[in-house]
């Protein structure tokens, strides 16, 4: 069975009270939720270290960034090492708000994988295609793409401490998710992808989430798909209720 995992990407929202707030509330709603389902939220930089303590344990911090760099004058950027002291779990890595916001090239989220796994840190690496990539049927190269310039470097054993993250760029933010079949299609493509890489064996154990408006209404759907091993969880993530109700639909629908 592969780890299931629903991470709730709280990107640039709330305020430090809000903050208390869905902490307070997050106890609540989260407690009855068996520990072989992972949760994870990711924190604007500034709360990570406040927030961690005000979370029940089995609630793990994230980042949402991590620098390319190893250390020292890199002025506003955060490195891994400094995450992972500060008892950080995991980074996201290569969303695509931050690609197209920081320019981010292949070869530096490829270097920002590398400096985080050189640490005790997990990377959730995203992949997804525009709308313009999806209707020009190119899809499934361009995720190959993504996939191979950003981790194909690492050997199977860095390999086991990442987790990919399928968003289509279409179904952030807009409130439509991409139709079930759509998302099994990617899921299955890629882990035909990294079993051609590194063997059926890492394939198989390989956890690969699918996020872009999940919401309680479509979340035991998509965890349904076989391929679908949890959800990264923008908008619906920033509700205690809501985003308990998706890591509900994925424990009922993957039986753990
Ligand atoms: P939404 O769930 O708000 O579409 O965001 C998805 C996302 O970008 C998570 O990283």
């Amino acid at each position: 069975m592969r780890k299931q995992y629903v991470i709730g990407n709280w990107k640039m929202n709330l305020a430090w009270e809000e903050v208390l707030d869905l902490c307070g509330e997050l106890k609540d709603f989260m407690h009855s939720l068996p520990k072989t389902i992972s949760i994870g939220v990711t924190p604007s930089s500034p709360y990570i270290p406040v927030v961690m303590p005000l979370l029940p344990a089995h609630i793990k911090v994230g980042s949402q960034m991590v620098s390319a760099m190893e250390s020292g004058a890199c002025t506003g950027q955060v490195s891994a090492k400094q995450l992972d002291s500060l008892g950080t779990v995991f980074t996201l890595i290569g969303h695509s708000e931050s690609r197209a916001l920081w320019n981010e090239s292949d070869q530096e989220l490829a270097q920002k994988v590398s400096q985080s796994l050189e640490t005790q840190l997990e990377v959730v690496f995203c992949i997804g295609e525009s709308l313009e990539v999806r209707e020009s049927g190119d899809y499934l190269s361009f995720l190959m793409h993504q996939i191979k310039a950003g981790l194909f470097h690492l050997d199977a054993k860095q390999m086991k401490r990442v987790i990919l993250a399928y968003e289509p760029i279409w179904a952030i933010g807009t409130g439509k998710s991409a139709q079930p079949n759509q998302i099994q299609e990617v899921h299955q493509a890629l882990r035909g992808m990294i079993a051609t890489q590194y063997g059926e064996e890492v394939a198989n154990s390989f956890s690969i989430l699918y996020g872009g408006s999940v919401k309680p209404e479509n979340a035991a759907g998509t965890f349904a798909l076989e391929d679908v091993d949890g959800a990264l969880v923008g908008g619906a993530s920033l509700k205690a209720q809501s985003f308990a109700a998706i890591a509900e639909a994925c424990v009922s629908q993957k039986s753990i």
